[in-house]
């Protein structure tokens, strides 16, 4: 296996866990900025174009992991893969911002859910091709049912 190395930090408005909005029906509107590394400017070329992007992180304040956890969203304990519980195997997370504008090594992005100074291990174009009538969402779906 590959020893991940940061490509770049995120800055975010969230300093702490607890501010981030949780649980179901929670929105992810803060716009924050994806400062990457000098030596990787390169590798923005043409990323301008994508209206949103896939960003891939690590949770780096989180510790061990929890194979079964009751999620904000629910009062009922899901596996962990089926879930997006910081407290995972590894410690990968995976959020997609709107691409708002690059400034250089700076993209300005809107959706953040990552505390301030998250490092960031890869960047993709966000490309959904699956229809919105395939998509089942699982227990989140029955949780939003019965909790609402
Ligand atoms: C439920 S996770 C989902 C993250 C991502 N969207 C995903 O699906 O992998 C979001 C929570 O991760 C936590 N978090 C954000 N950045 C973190 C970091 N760098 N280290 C540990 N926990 C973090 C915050 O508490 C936030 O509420």
């Amino acid at each position: 296996m590959f020893t991940p190395q940061p490509i770049g930090f995120v800055s975010s408005p969230y300093k702490e866990a607890s501010q981030v909005p949780k649980g179901l029906g929670a929105k992810h509107e803060a716009e924050g900025t994806l400062m990457i590394l000098p030596d990787l400017e390169l590798g923005l070329t043409d990323i301008e174009g994508f209206s949103h992007l896939i960003v891939l992180w690590e949770f780096d304040r989180s510790g061990g992991f929890e194979l079964l956890g009751t999620p904000p969203a629910d009062n009922r304990p899901h596996g962990v893969f089926a879930t997006r519980s910081p407290r995972r195997p590894n410690p990968i997370g995976f959020t997609v911002v709107e691409l708002l504008r690059r400034d250089g090594l700076k993209l300005h992005v809107r959706g953040v859910d990552m505390l301030d100074g998250t490092p960031v291990l890869d960047i993709k174009p966000y490309l959904s091709n699956i229809p919105a009538e395939k998509l089942r969402r699982g227990w989140l779906a029955e949780a939003e049912a019965r909790l609402k």
